[in-house]
């Protein structure tokens, strides 16, 4: 194990370079010291679940093989983690600081002295070619501008510019940066600043804060526009106005630091300038009085009407019964990346369970104690009214991360953190929980599109099912590839339906009317009904992820299509098409699916999609391929942060994601994406070098494209040969994918392969040598292993290609002349004679196609003489 320790008050460039190390790191846990400086503390207030945090104590130090120790190089530093180190323990260093006779003996890492340790680490990053998020960024940068004094320091290098510059191409935002960065003031300024804090007054408007302070002094003090930004840090207000006489001249500055207070227009009335949100004006002879009640009056029209939890808020809301246990609550909380739910109990909000509540009851193996015993009972709940910035108020100082949202006394949604920073960052992209998904749907009507492209039994079946759940008083919906194909406008009759109701019921009451059979599978309440013309439907029930969470759970968890979708792989994915009578062929898209499909972006729906499912990452390659779609940058890096994940999946699952890649895509992208997203390794631990692989793959596309040009057929189980290809081809190499070989057929495919590379019977052929001659050597194997055989052989010997294809082409064509009839017909009795004859045959006909069937017939007839 590793873990990722820095100094203790830590700063944020220690933060944010024990950040940038777990992206080096990604299995490292982070461990904080014992004591924050008061900006990071501030940060973490609101950012405290967007990673996860250990403390020392949280650890078992003996399991610990490395400590990577960033912003400093000394354990003396480290607070209560120099108290708990063993022998076996290495060092890893990424600091600024020079080293001393107290710095650590490290072995990996980089010391040198520039402005942030952070920029070693982005450099690192960089190198590595590791994505990183806005969100990221904006941590990273708070680390270079914090400890190079925004690059005023002498400590400041042009590398630590160089990476902020990236952090700004990568988007950090520095409005973020400014709010949590501090930097000292004069001695002069620092009294300034503490007469107008003194001095001031704050009004409250729509939730955001202004404050307006005043006063008069002989001397000038300069930089008030930086005053006046520490003021509003310092307050926590959301907009700062200060006026100061300074001899003469009355100088009014003016900054905002939320996207709804625009300073401007108050400025501008005393011909002053700037921007929205940092603006200044000058006059003189003028009483501080008289401009102090002026703004004001005015400061009403500058405040924008606030986001409120309204706009913000999940919902419907995810909640447990005050009997679930805790055991049931962390399995949800990890199932649907939830940080909390809220309990309920008849209706009524009984209390909030969090993460940590239930990882310290875990913690004391209490997973079977009901969630009552460990929630807070007196939750802080908000109403659709409360703005964005009391929300956040509220998360800050009442130490909360998630607040229930009522209306008339019942719970309607729920506002995490995550919803706030979301808001706060205005990127939704960062967000992925789609907790802001729009609760109403976007709809498109496609009556049209489904009447062209599906056929008439098809369409009819879906109008049936719709019909059939509504009199039952349940909705169906299609949903997943057959909507996305049609949208596509690709065929496909693969009908996935899910109900909001029993999926079982319903199949069984369709076959009732309309005959054929049902397949029920009672643990999930889905159904397969095959109708009396063959097709196969599955009924899905939407409930079914709950059935994994039995008894504990109250009424108003039961799913509806929107939970149902929002389980699935990718937004493109995860659309629906109502089939009930009154809204048939109508689209329902709740998570932007239709226009990601325009775009050809690939979208997880939230962000442990992966992590729940890894195959879901083979699949993302897969579409990526078939639709020349792309993963947009988070899937992306999601999906590489997952890629260890696909080691906790059956062979068995694998192996049927990886037979549709290598076999019905382009596997040459499929390994070139597989390598990217770093996945290999967790696949196979036998790889071969990067350039064999690509040229055999190469000769695969090749020599298959030649085939299909000749409308011979491949059989699926080439994909193993293929798959087989990516390895040394050793012995290990070969149980290694036999373990991926669900069907016999596979197996034959890699074995076979796996003896003519042993052989190697073309090492006895030329290219020149009779099509009889090769018959020889491969008359008895199958198509697959050998198409798998001569495209490793070709990638090697080239100048095998076309004879190798034209021999298959020639043997899968050809029409034999004589059958054991015509052979018993001559008065020659059975046995294992005749095959060696009509092998014979083959081979003459090989040569010479236009041979008659007597004079073959009269050959074989000789051959059998001499032979025997
Ligand atoms: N699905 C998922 N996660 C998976 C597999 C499937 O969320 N690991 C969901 C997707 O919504 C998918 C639906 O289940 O659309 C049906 O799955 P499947 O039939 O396997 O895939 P299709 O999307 O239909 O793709 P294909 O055309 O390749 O079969």
């Amino acid at each position: 194990m590793r873990i990722i320790a820095s100094h203790t008050n830590l700063d944020f460039d220690g933060f944010a370079s024990m950040i940038a190390a777990k992206k080096l790191y990604p299995q490292a846990e982070i461990v904080l010291a014992s004591k924050l400086s008061p900006e990071v503390d501030h940060f973490l207030a609101i950012y405290k679940d967007t990673y996860s945090f250990k403390r020392v104590k949280n650890i078992n130090m003996n399991h610990v093989r490395n400590i990577t120790l960033v912003d400093t190089n000394s354990l003396s530093r480290t607070g209560d983690l120099k108290n708990e180190l063993h022998e076996e323990i290495t060092f890893t260093v990424y600091d600024h600081h020079p080293l001393t006779e107290k710095s650590v003996t490290f072995e990996e890492g980089v010391t040198e002295q520039v402005g942030a340790t952070v920029t070693l680490l982005i450099e690192e990053i960089q190198r590595k070619e590791i994505n990183i998020k806005p969100f990221e960024a904006t941590i990273f940068a708070l680390g270079i501008y914090s400890d190079t004094g925004a690059f005023t320091y002498s400590s400041t290098t042009g590398r630590d510019l160089q990476a902020a510059a990236w952090l700004l191409d990568n988007g950090a935002s520095l409005a973020v940066v400014e709010k949590y960065r501090e930097a000292p003031l004069e001695h002069d300024q620092q009294s300034l600043f503490e007469t107008l804090l003194d001095q001031s007054t704050q009004i409250s408007i729509d939730g955001v804060n202004i404050l307006v302070a005043t006063h008069e002094q002989e001397k000038y003090t300069g930089n008030l526009a930086y005053i006046s930004r520490r003021i509003m840090d310092r307050s926590g207000v959301d907009a700062v106005f200060s006026i100061v006489k300074m001899g003469e001249k009355v100088f009014i500055t003016s900054r905002s630091s939320s996207e709804r207070i625009n300073v401007l227009p108050i400025i501008k009335q005393f011909s002053g300038g700037g921007h929205k949100k940092a603006a200044s004006a000058m006059i003189k002879h003028e009483n501080v009085n008289n401009i102090q009640e002026n703004v004001l009056e005015q400061l009403n029209e500058i405040v924008t009407p606030s986001l409120t939890a309204e706009h913000i808020m999940t919902s419907p809301v995810r909640v447990v019964a005050p009997d679930t246990t805790i055991e049931v609550a962390s399995k949800m909380l990890y199932r649907y990346g939830h940080t909390g739910f809220p309990v309920i109990k008849n209706d009524q909000l009984i209390g909030v369970i969090s993460r940590r509540d239930v990882d310290k009851a875990l913690h004391h193996n209490l997973g079977h104690a009901p969630v009552k015993g460990y929630m807070s009972t007196t939750p802080v709940i908000i109403t659709i009214d409360t703005s964005l910035e009391e929300i956040r108020e509220k998360m800050i100082y009442e130490h909360v991360g998630r607040l229930p949202v009522m209306k008339d006394g019942t719970l309607i949604g729920i506002v995490s953190r995550s919803d706030v920073i979301c808001a706060m960052h205005e990127k939704p992209e960062l967000h992925i929980t789609y907790s802001k998904s729009s609760s109403i749907p976007y709809r498109k009507q496609l009556i049209q599109e489904m009447r062209k492209q599906f056929s008439p039994p098809v369409y009819d079946l879906l109008m049936l099912i719709g019909q059939e759940a509504a009199h039952k008083n349940m909705k169906a919906y299609l949903i997943g590839g057959m909507v996305r194909d049609l949208l596509l406008e690709r065929q496909n009759e693969d009908m996935d339906i899910v109900i909001e109701g029993d999926g079982i019921e319903l199949a069984e009451k369709l076959q009732s009317l309309y005959g054929g059979h049902v397949r029920p599978h009672e643990e999930f309440r889905t159904a397969t009904w095959t109708h009396p013309t063959g097709f196969k439907i599955d009924l899905t029930s939407a409930r079914t992820e709950y059935y994994d969470f039995p008894a504990a759970l109250p009424k108003v968890e039961m799913s509806n299509i929107k939970e149902d979708l929002y389980r699935r792989d990718f937004t493109i994915n995860a659309m629906g098409i109502c089939l009930h009578e009154d809204q048939f062929g109508e689209l329902i898209d709740y998570f932007q699916g239709y226009e990601d499909l325009k775009q050809g972006k690939l979208k997880v729906l939230y962000n442990l999609s992966f992590v729940e499912d890894p195959t879901r990452i083979l699949r993302a390659i897969r579409f990526e391929s078939r639709f020349q779609f792309f993963m947009n940058d988070q899937t992306f890096s999601l999906a590489k942060q997952s890629a260890n994940h696909i080691l906790s999946v059956s062979k068995q699952r694998l192996s049927s994601e990886l037979n549709r890649l290598f076999f019905e895509e382009d596997s040459l992208y499929g390994y070139h994406r597989l390598d990217e997203l770093n996945i290999l390794p967790y696949l196979l631990e036998h790889i071969v070098d990067e350039s064999s692989i690509y040229k055999r793959l190469e000769a695969f596309k090749e020599m298959r494209n030649k085939i299909k040009n000749k409308k011979i057929k491949l059989s699926r189980s080439l994909w193993a040969g293929q798959f087989f290809s990516l390895t040394s081809l050793s012995i290990h190499a070969l149980e290694e994918i036999e373990a991926f070989c669900l069907t016999k057929d596979d197996g034959q495919v890699v074995q076979k392969l796996y003896s003519l590379l042993e052989e190697k019977p073309l090492d006895n052929i030329s290219i020149d040598s009779p099509y009889s001659e090769w018959h020889k050597h491969f008359a008895n194997v199958k198509i697959e292993p050998l198409v798998a055989y001569f495209a490793i052989e070709v990638s090697m010997k080239p100048e095998f290609m076309s004879k190798s294809v034209e021999y298959i082409v020639k043997r899968e064509t050809l029409e034999p002349l004589l059958d054991g009839k015509d052979l018993i017909e001559h008065g020659l009795s059975p046995g294992p004679h005749f095959k060696e004859m009509l092998e014979h045959a083959e081979r003459l006909q090989m040569d010479n196609s236009s041979l008659s069937k007597q004079s073959l017939l009269e050959d074989v007839l000789r051959y059998q003489l001499d032979t025997e």
